[in-house]
């Protein structure tokens, strides 16, 4: 039998998965979709939407629009991503069918080895993260629910509980599902104090919660990391919610957050999952 590249523990599974950080182990650091040669064909073959790149010397704080550009190629970046002062993301990697086979067996080890709690797998979706010595990805937050496998280099990740309301405002939540523009979020120095630090070496992975706030700074050496997600029908419900409520606040209400009503939030996921059914049925845009 083929070993598993993935150990998860089920007690920290059941205990903490969509709640807080847990660390995984992996085996992917000898991987050859994970060597430079191969990453370079991979950002030179996606469509360039899901090739994002610029420089890696950011501020935490880094707003929408002010995210400076390096002139380089995505390919050049790949190649020269130890001296180049880059931070590079490839999206949807599983349109490669190579990369999309490895994402598939990554999550059904999570599925098979995580227990009971393991939600259904929706939208399954892979990054690669490559970034150069000392790059910042600056604060923000993510839709999915996130296995980061660090596959090469160190990271140092400070995440926050999402229902921290003075880190994370029920208004960024509700503009971050409603009118994306940027994943970035406003930043103060105060945050710290109260972060979750978690290290991330070459076989470790960090379980991110769902829309959990977060910023993470590279070691000294480049880092390559491997992105698994998916979404859940509890993910893609609170999306919805969001939404709805980002519509309410439009209209001058002051609308209830989701979790504090089920009755609220069965009516509102009902109302704007069938709108949305009918806007989409009508092809109105959004
Ligand atoms: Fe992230």
């Amino acid at each position: 039998m083929t070993e598993p590249i993935l150990q998860v523990d089920p007690e920290t599974f059941a205990a903490y998965f969509d709640r807080k950080p847990f660390h995984v182990r992996h085996t992917l650091g000898s991987h050859p979709l994970f060597e430079l040669p191969r990453l370079m064909e991979l950002a030179r073959t996606l469509p360039s939407p899901f090739v994002e790149y610029n420089a890696g010397n950011l501020s935490i704080g880094m707003r929408p629009g002010e995210t400076p550009r390096t002139g380089l190629s995505a390919e050049e970046t790949v190649r020269r991503i130890s001296e180049c002062g880059s931070w590079m993301v490839l999206k949807r990697v599983e349109q490669d069918p190579a990369y999309g086979a490895l994402l598939d067996r990554c999550l059904d080890e999570i599925a098979r080895q995580g227990g009971p709690l393991v939600p259904k797998m929706l939208r399954r979706e892979g990054f690669i993260f490559l970034s150069s010595p000392g790059a910042t990805t600056p604060f923000h937050l993510d839709p999915e629910h996130n296995f980061l496998l660090q596959v090469r280099g160190s990271k140092t990740v400070s995440m926050w509980d999402r229902d921290d309301r003075f880190v994370l405002a029920e208004k960024e939540l509700e503009t971050f599902y409603s009118a994306f523009v940027d994943r970035n979020l406003p930043w103060r120095d105060v945050f710290q104090t109260t972060a979750w630090s978690a290290g991330l070496s070459p076989g470790q992975g960090l379980h991110f919660p769902v829309a959990v706030p977060h910023w993470v700074k590279n070691g000294p050496e480049v880092s390559i990391s491997f992105s698994i997600t998916f979404r859940s029908e509890d993910s893609e419900r609170r999306a919805v919610l969001f939404k709805a409520n980002a519509k309410l606040r439009k209209l001058g209400l002051t609308p209830t957050p989701p979790g504090e009503s089920v009755l609220l939030d069965s009516t509102k996921h009902a109302a704007f999952a069938a709108l949305a059914r009918l806007r989409g049925l009508l092809g109105v845009g959004k």
